[in-house]
């Protein structure tokens, strides 16, 4: 298990567009699986490599805890309907704030064996899917925030 560091708000880097991927290799496949590390470490739900310094167009996403995809090289083909909730991203540890998205997201990309797939989703799946695909453009939530930025309790607190 590999643990990358998460470029906070703030840092450049998450502002910059980021790169296709051409070919499936061994350092490709690495910061895939350190992608996976690094986001249920941080009890995320989702994750984008320029979140760990990496211009590429690859995100890791689980949302239930047991069915984790990566898409390479993702685009949306079709949204359609409306969720309006909360939303936090591992780059800005603490804070959350109220962001519309559409409730059903069709979306193309590579899997983890460069093989094309296509996928269905809704609501939180469709919300994350929406979320790490803006940051591969450089976008964060905050730009999509209606009022204010929330702080939001640490539920590890204990640990
Ligand atoms: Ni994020």
């Amino acid at each position: 298990m590999a643990l990358r560091k998460i470029r906070e708000f703030g840092d450049e880097i998450l502002n910059k567009p980021c790169k296709e991927v051409k070919e499936m290799n061994f350092k490709t496949k690495l910061l895939i699986e350190d992608m996976f590390d690094t986001m249920y470490e941080a009890n995320g739900v989702g994750l984008a490599a320029p979140q760990v310094g990496m211009l590429k167009r690859i995100v890791v996403i689980d949302v239930t805890g047991e069915d984790p995809y990566v898409f390479i090289n993702p685009r949306l083909v079709e949204t359609s309907g409306e969720q309006t909730g909360q939303e936090g991203c591992l780059s800005l540890p603490g804070k959350s704030g109220q962001v519309t998205r559409p409730n059903y997201v069709k979306v193309v990309a590579l899997d983890k064996n460069f093989k094309p797939f296509e996928l269905e989703a809704t609501e939180l799946l469709a919300r994350a899917i929406c979320h790490e695909l803006d940051h591969l453009e450089g976008h964060l939530y905050t730009e999509k925030v209606e009022g204010e930025l929330q702080d939001v309790q640490d539920e590890d607190d204990e640990d």
